[in-house]
């Protein structure tokens, strides 16, 4: 009976050893840093969601909270929900046009600000190293801030090597914790890393089961640089919530298709921000840390790639 418990947990061992990429972990209540399945995971103090370690050190949390179209009133109650729920990442953008929401959700919430990873992002509009230290002050106003935890470009437009030596500099005066870009393909990057003093942590892109980026994982990977997904649930397209290979899958584990999304995007080591309106899928969200997908799973899901973006309107 041991050996074969021993077994099953040597087969879990070496599946975790070979999907996650960074640090990752399980539902373990409590604080501090843990080592399971040959990988590296931290848990902060406070809130049950796992960290990654940016490549400069910063931790940040494998699973947030996005705002996107969250405006006014609904925004700042969403935020303020989110955060009363456990979600620590709050993900906006000056292009979203709800920095004030947010900024109100936060302290709405009447969390602590170190408890905190907030995200901006620099519009396309505002490229260039005097508009963008403007730009940046802008959402720093906005949010009622002093300093953002990560601060990103959020397309490879305009004048981005301005931009980027704004945003070294802003790192460099503490006001960001970590730069990083979006929507970078290969080619952006290349370019950014031959100019670049300080390299990109983050790279936010489109990722879900149906635009899996598993070319983009790999080339990340060995920049160093921490995949992040947006619209991590395809924004219910293509059928994402009545997909029947996610059913089949969740049934196994009683999780919905939502769940089973947020799962493998952590079981990649992939930071994932699902945007909710509803406190009852943000709790849903949030559930996404007592099973494991086995090998199998992440099979079926794999074979759900199209490999294509599902937002061609915003190429
Ligand atoms: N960098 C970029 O260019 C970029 C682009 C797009 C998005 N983003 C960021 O990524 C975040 C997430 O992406 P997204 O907002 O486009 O889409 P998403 O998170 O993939 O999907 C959001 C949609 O899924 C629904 N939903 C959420 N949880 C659900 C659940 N458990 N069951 C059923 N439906 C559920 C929501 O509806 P309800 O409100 O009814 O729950 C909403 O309609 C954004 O909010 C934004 O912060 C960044």
């Amino acid at each position: 009976m041991k050996r074969k418990k021993q077994a099953e947990g040597m087969k879990r061992r070496e599946f975790f050893q070979r999907s996650f990429t960074i640090a990752a972990g399980t539902m373990i209540m409590g604080s501090g840093t843990s080592t399971l399945f040959g990988a590296t995971y931290s848990r902060r103090s406070g809130t049950s969601i796992d960290t990654v370690t940016l490549n400069n050190g910063i931790k940040m949390p494998i699973l947030g909270f996005g705002t996107l179209y969250l405006n006014d009133e609904l925004g700042v109650r969403c935020v303020a929900d989110a955060i009363s729920l456990g979600y620590r990442l709050i993900d906006t953008a000056t292009v979203y046009g709800n920095e004030e929401s947010v900024g109100a959700g936060i302290k709405k919430s009447g969390i602590n600000r170190e408890e905190l990873f907030v995200t901006s992002k620099l519009w396309v509009d505002d490229s260039g190293y005097e508009n963008a230290k403007k730009a940046f002050q802008t959402s720093l106003d906005k949010l009622g801030l002093d300093y953002l935890n990560l601060y990103l470009i959020h397309r490879p437009r305009g004048d981005v090597k301005g931009s980027w030596r704004a945003m070294e500099d802003l790192y460099k005066e503490g006001k960001i914790r970590a730069i990083g870009v979006s929507n970078f393909e290969d080619n952006h990057l290349d370019e950014l890393m031959s100019y670049s003093n300080i390299k990109p942590a983050v790279n936010q892109i489109e990722t879900h089961a149906f635009f899996q980026q598993q070319k983009a994982k790999e080339g990340l990977q060995k920049y160093g640089i921490q995949m992040e997904a947006w619209s991590p649930l395809a924004q219910g397209r293509n059928g994402h919530f009545t997909n029947e290979t996610l059913a089949a899958v969740g049934k196994k584990y009683n999780k919905t298709n939502a769940q089973v999304s947020l799962r493998w995007h952590y079981q990649r080591g992939i930071v994932a921000i699902p945007r909710s309106s509803q406190k009852a899928h943000m709790v849903e969200n949030l559930n996404v840390f007592d099973f494991e997908l086995d090998e199998s799973d992440m099979k079926k899901i794999s074979s759900l790639d199209l490999n294509i973006t599902q937002f061609p309107e915003w190429e």
